[in-house]
């Protein structure tokens, strides 16, 4: 297989500096055996997330010279909504400085205790903010998702006839809106086909049920769509994505992924009722109507990053670099999900360490071991991540899988880095029956994978 290069060359470089290996064990010890918690000077090659660690083009630092500070009506915020009318056609919608901050507005808008969310998969912060208001997100992705070594095109997609039962079961009046996640970040990046998008946001509306779209990485879901799904080879990725957003009634971006920046988000909807409201949620926690938490500056690197994240030449080479990385991997022997995913790969360590079980955190014991290895730093997508008590029994619900996501960041890293992060691997993986679990000695009870610590067993 070959992959596209780069289509932009290098103008400005940061140093990067490998650490010893007694170094490396002395600061992931430091550090509770929780990678969030390493100094990120002590990294090599840092995989921990694709989210606001890109590179921004020469276009996007010549755009923030121009940001417009003013408080209320910025012309940063003009051009910003001429990219967002353009690609997302949503009737009204609000900046925020993250994407959780959109997800904190509506959920507390819209959802009350006991009531239910159905996705594909939901994110950690997506889930988090749910659960934090005693509602329950639902996972309803089709079983191929769950099947690492399945090759199928749309690994994202929802499972219409699960969906169908669980609305006929919980009754629409207990969920307050549904919702999909573009690429299926907790299910290995793997896209949702547009013929899927479309009966889904058809089921919800049967029920009268509002249909939010997350929309982090939405280029890349459209760029699937292209290479993958019959009848959209001719269609430019702008006219594609334009035709996922006009099923839903809303959606929420962190821009920190597919807008190509450092910080930013927005919430956007169709009801002008709900717009409201989101004012008035917005200007209580964020800030105002024109800017919400950002600078006029980062409105203007979005308005231009959107675009830019849409480009057919950089998506061939964004998702052509996470499929040299997961093609190496796998050649390597080392077992990944498949296909691989559009911003990351996602190493199967259930699989890899049989010996350790759920409850003593396999992937949490590869990622420490990627780290002391070679300074690698990826994130544990299982048990840390998403274990958690059931609300009626009490009993542990372990997910279904226990995965290491080695995430790209956006026009940051070559093809000799993915190439040391394989030989990292290899090394991690030919003796994988040498290492032992984890357990907690802090976690909080939401989101623990962010502050957690551990010790070795
Ligand atoms: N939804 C999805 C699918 C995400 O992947 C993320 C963030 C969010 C919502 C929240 O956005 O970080 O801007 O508040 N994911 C990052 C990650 C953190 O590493 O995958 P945010």
């Amino acid at each position: 297989m070959s992959y596209l290069p780069e289509p932009f060359r290098i103008k400005m470089v940061e140093p990067i500096k490998l650490i010893d290996k007694k170094a490396r064990e002395s600061a992931i010890k430091t550090a509770g055996y929780n990678l969030f918690n390493l100094r990120a000077e002590d990294v090599f090659i840092d995989m921990l997330t694709d989210s606001g660690t890109g590179s921004m083009s020469q276009f996007q630092w010549a755009a923030i010279m121009t940001g417009d500070e003013s408080y209320a009506g910025a012309k940063s915020f003009f051009r910003f909504k001429e990219a967002m009318d353009n690609i997302f056609a949503f009737e009204f919608f609000v900046p925020t400085h993250q994407g959780r901050a959109a997800e904190n507005i509506l959920v507390n808008i819209l959802v009350k205790p006991g009531q239910f969310i159905p996705s594909n998969m939901h994110f950690d912060t997506t889930e988090g903010n749910i659960r934090a208001r005693n509602a329950i997100p639902i996972n309803l992705v089709n079983g191929q998702a769950y099947n690492p070594e399945n090759l199928d095109p749309f690994k994202g997609n929802m499972d219409l006839q699960k969906l169908r039962e669980f609305i006929i079961s919980t009754g629409a009046e207990n969920i307050p809106f549904g919702t999909i996640t573009i690429t299926n970040n907790a299910g290995g990046g793997q896209p949702v086909s547009l013929e899927n998008i479309h009966q889904v946001a058809d089921l919800y509306h049967e029920f009268g049920i509002l249909f939010f779209i997350d929309a982090c990485r939405f280029a890349e879901n459209a760029y699937f769509i292209k290479q993958r799904e019959p009848g959209y080879q001719h269609k430019s990725i702008l006219s594609i994505a334009q035709e996922i957003f006009n099923t839903a009634d809303g959606a929420w971006m962190s821009a920190k992924k597919d807008a190509l920046v450092n910080i930013g988000g927005f919430l956007a909807v169709r009801d002008e009722s709900l717009y409201h409201k989101i004012c008035n949620e917005l200007i209580l926690r964020e800030g105002f109507i024109s800017y919400g938490g950002l600078a006029g500056r980062d409105l203007d690197a979005i308005a231009v990053g959107l675009y830019e994240g849409l480009e057919e030449d950089y998506l061939a080479y964004r998702v052509g670099q996470t499929a040299y990385l997961a093609d190496k991997l796998s050649e390597a022997g080392i077992p990944i999900m498949h296909p691989a995913g559009g911003h990351a790969v996602y190493i199967d360590a259930g699989k890899m360490m049989p010996h350790i079980p759920p409850g003593q955190f396999p992937g949490q014991t590869l990622a420490v071991a990627l780290y002391v290895e070679g300074a690698v730093r990826g994130v544990e997508i299982g048990s840390v991540m998403f274990a958690h008590p059931d609300p009626t029994t009490g009993q542990m619900v372990y997910p279904k899988l226990e995965l290491v996501r080695l995430a790209i960041p956006r026009r940051v890293y070559t093809q000799s880095h993915l190439d040391y992060v394989v030989q990292t691997a290899k090394t991690v993986f030919d003796q994988r029956t040498k290492y032992k679990g984890f357990e907690f000695t802090y976690a909080p009870e939401l989101m623990r994978h962010f502050t957690a610590r551990f010790k070795p067993l």
